[in-house]
C-alpha cells in the first residue's frame, strides 16, 4: 500500500513536471537582456577561451563552480535546460577606466564575445537584428547579441558610438555606476543630481535612435530615465532593472517612470539579483522576482515587461533561480499563482515577445531616419 502511494506520487510529480515545465518557452523565444559572462572571461581567463569549457556543466568545477566563483552561473548545458533562446552578452568595463582605456577594453570585450560565438557556432548564432533572433530560434541556436554596459565606453565621441554599432553592439546602457560627462548614474539618487541628461546626452539618445541601437536606462538616475524617455523617438528599454515600489533600490524603476515606459511603448527587463529584489538579500527567492514582474504589469501593463536576469554580473541570486537553468520555474510559478493573468500568450510576451516588439520598433525608427535623411 505504502509503496503504491509512493509510486503514485512520483508518477504524479513526473507527469506534472513534464506537462507544466516550460511549455511556452518551446514555442516562443526566451530573450534575456543581460548576462555578464564576458566580464568573468576577462577576470578569470584574461579572455583566453581555452580556459572556459562552455560545453560542460560547470556547477561543481574547481574554477567556475558556484562554490569557487560567486558570480558564475552560466554554461551551455544549463542555458539549454533554462531554454534560453537569445542572450545579450555584455561588453562591460569598470568605471575606473573612464577617461583612460575604456574604449580599448570595451573593444576587447566585444572581441571575446565574437570569438566565443564563433568558437561555439554549433550552438550560438551571433545576432544583430530581430530577424536574426527569430531565425536562430527556428534553427535551435542561442541568438547571441552584444550590449555595451556604460556610456563611459564611448568616451563622449559620437563617432565611437557609431563604430560600436558597426561592431555589432545593439544596446548601450547610458551609464554604469558612475556619471558620464553627459548623464547621471543611479547613485546620485541617494544624494543629488549633478547634471541629469545634458544636451549632449540627448544627442547621444537621438544618435542611437538614428542608428537603430536600443537605449538602455538600467543604471541611470531617476531623472535621467525620464529625460531619456522624453528625448527618445523610439521605445527605450531597461536591460536589467526591477520595480522600486517592491524593493526601494536606486537601480530599480519607480512607478512614475513605469507609467512613462508604458506611454513610450518600452520594456523593463526584470533583474533577478538578490539585492535588487529583496531588501534582505539572504531571504530573496523566486517569489520575489514574480512580485516584481506582477508589479510592473500592474503599473505599466502586460506589454512592458521582460527578463534581464543579470547572471554572472552579481554574486547572489535568489533561492529557486540559482543559475541559468532555472528560468522555466519562474514561468511555471507565475502561471500557477495566477492563471488568468499568465495565459500562454502573456507568458510569451514576458519571455521575449515584448522585447522583440521594442527592438522591431527601434529598427523601424532607424529605417525611417535613413530614408528621410539620405534620399
Ligand atoms: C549540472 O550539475 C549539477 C550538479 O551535479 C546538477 O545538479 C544539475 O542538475 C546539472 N544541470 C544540468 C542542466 O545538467
Ligand atoms: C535635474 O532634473 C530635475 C528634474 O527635472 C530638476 O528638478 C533638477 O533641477 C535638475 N538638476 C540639475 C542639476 O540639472
Ligand atoms: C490575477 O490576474 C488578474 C488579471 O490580470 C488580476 O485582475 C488579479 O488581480 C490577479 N490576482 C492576483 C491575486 O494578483
Amino acid at each position: 500500500m505504502k509503496l503504491d502511494a509512493g509510486l503514485f506520487l512520483i508518477l504524479c510529480i513526473t507527469l506534472l513536471s513534464s506537462t507544466t515545465r516550460s511549455h511556452v518557452l518551446d514555442e516562443a523565444p526566451l530573450i534575456d537582456g543581460h548576462n555578464d559572462l564576458p566580464y568573468n572571461l576577462y577576470k578569470l581567463t584574461e579572455n583566453n577561451l581555452d580556459k572556459y569549457n562552455f560545453e560542460k556543466n560547470l556547477t561543481n568545477d574547481p574554477v567556475w563552480g558556484s562554490k569557487y566563483c560567486k558570480s558564475c552561473f552560466t554554461d551551455l548545458p544549463r542555458l539549454r535546460a533554462g531554454k534560453v533562446a537569445a542572450q545579450f552578452w555584455v561588453a562591460y568595463v569598470d568605471c575606473k577606466v573612464q577617461y583612460k582605456d575604456a574604449l580599448a577594453k570595451t573593444i576587447e570585450q566585444i572581441d571575446v564575445i565574437k570569438r566565443f560565438a564563433k568558437r561555439y557556432q554549433n550552438y550560438l548564432h551571433l545576432a544583430t537584428s530581430t530577424a536574426d533572433i527569430t531565425n536562430a530560434f527556428a534553427s535551435g541556436k542561442i541568438a547571441s547579441l552584444i550590449g555595451v554596459e556604460g556610456g563611459h565606453s564611448m568616451d563622449s565621441r559620437l563617432g565611437v558610438l557609431r563604430m560600436l554599432y558597426d561592431l555589432g553592439a545593439r544596446y548601450m546602457t547610458l551609464t554604469h555606476a558612475c556619471n558620464t560627462p553627459w548623464a547621471d548614474n543611479s547613485y546620485v539618487d541617494d544624494s543629488k543630481p549633478v547634471h541629469n541628461l545634458t544636451a549632449f546626452g540627448r544627442l547621444v539618445v537621438r544618435e542611437m535612435n538614428r542608428l537603430g541601437m536600443l537605449v538602455d536606462l538600467s543604471h541611470v538616475s531617476h531623472n535621467v530615465m525620464n529625460q531619456a524617455i522624453d528625448a527618445s523617438v523610439a521605445p527605450i528599454f531597461f536591460s536589467h532593472s526591477s520595480a522600486y515600489a517592491v524593493r526601494n533600490h536606486n537601480r530599480n524603476v519607480q512607478d512614475s517612470t513605469l507609467r512613462k515606459v508604458k506611454e513610450n511603448r518600452g520594456v523593463v527587463m526584470v533583474n533577478f539579483a538578490s539585492n535588487f529584489v529583496n531588501s534582505d538579500p539572504l531571504q530573496a527567492s523566486i517569489e520575489d522576482v514574480a512580485k516584481h514582474i506582477n508589479h510592473i504589469v500592474n503599473v505599466a501593463g502586460i506589454n512592458s515587461v521582460g527578463i534581464g536576469a543579470d547572471y554572472d554580473g552579481v554574486s547572489s541570486m535568489p533561492k529557486g533561480l540559482e543559475d541559468v537553468s532555472k528560468y522555466p520555474d519562474l514561468f511555471d510559478l507565475l502561471q500557477a499563482q495566477n492563471a488568468s493573468r499568465w495565459t500562454n500568450e502573456n507568458l510569451k510576451l514576458l519571455a521575449g515577445g515584448n522585447f522583440l516588439r521594442v527592438f522591431q520598433e527601434v529598427e523601424n525608427v532607424c529605417s525611417e531616419y535613413t530614408t528621410s535623411m539620405f534620399k
